[in-house]
């Protein structure tokens, strides 16, 4: 039994402030105890962050991180800085990195073993453009981003990794992928997961799916075999919208 996750990313919103009021508004509701929640920060709130969710069903979560422990990387956090201010997730890859900051599947390879070791739970993302759907190479584009991000990942550490399937043309633009688009590709994943490792370690890998998710389409996608959750933007921001989600078998 896969447990379902519905993690936030806050992408670059919310001072330390707002995010305060934010997350005291969402831990003043109650929360579906069946379902891991999860909120990526930014950076400059996490260290607070952490101090607020300790000891609450909330775990914390950063949205990206350098491989290296420490050393010349201006401008760069290491998961040693992570671990130190209790993060336990980090979102690695996600295609707004891979498009504005050179991302690339090398280097995100090296953030999931550096995530691995220091036991932090990498969300991988993987997904394709709207160019890359309309020219029917999308699958192809999947399969290689999952393949490069695994490469040279035990299965025992990859049971550890979560996935989040976020196709591009559907972040942020209210243009949801269906959940029989969104189930496709999460369903491809876990045969890729297979074909990689075998079927009992991509049975037990959860998968995400990104893009546009809002308390009216959740139910809808997490009735879906192979999606286990869901990696949230906008929606996050809104402690209403965000505890609707994480209660939507409610
Ligand atoms: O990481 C989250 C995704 O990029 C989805 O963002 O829910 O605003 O479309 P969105």
């Amino acid at each position: 039994m896969r447990k379902p996750i519905i993690a936030g990313n806050w992408k670059m919103n919310n001072t330390i402030k707002q995010g305060e009021s934010l997350v005291s508004d969402i831990l003043g509701k109650d929360l579906s105890r069946d379902v891991e929640v999860v909120i990526c920060v930014p950076f400059t709130f996490l260290d607070r962050a952490s101090k607020l969710v300790t000891g609450t069903q909330i775990k914390l979560g950063a949205q990206n991180m350098h491989w290296e422990e420490k050393g010349a990387y201006t401008g760069e956090i290491s998961p040693v800085m992570l671990n130190e201010i209790k993060v336990e997730y980090v979102i690695i890859g996600h295609s707004e990195r891979r498009q504005y900051f050179n991302e690339t599947d090398e280097t995100v390879n090296k953030k999931i073993k550096s995530a691995l070791t220091y036991n932090l739970t990498p969300i991988v993302c993987v997904g394709e453009s709207l160019e890359e759907r309309e020219n029917g190479k999308y699958k192809e584009l999947i399969e290689s981003q999952v393949t490069k991000a695994f490469e040279g990942i035990t299965k025992e550490d990859a049971v550890k990794t979560v996935i989040a399937y976020e196709p591009i043309w559907a972040i942020g633009t209210g243009k949801t992928a269906s959940s029989e688009q969104a189930e496709e590709i999460c369903a491809l994943i876990r045969s890729i997961l297979e074909k990689l490792y075998d079927a009992d370690t991509s049975q037990k890998i959860r998968v995400l799916y990104g893009g546009s998710v809002k308390p009216d389409n959740i139910k809808e996608l997490m009735n879906m075999e192979n999606i286990d959750g869901a990696l949230v933007g906008g929606a996050s921001l809104k402690a209403n919208d965000f505890v609707q989600l994480v209660n939507y078998k409610l």
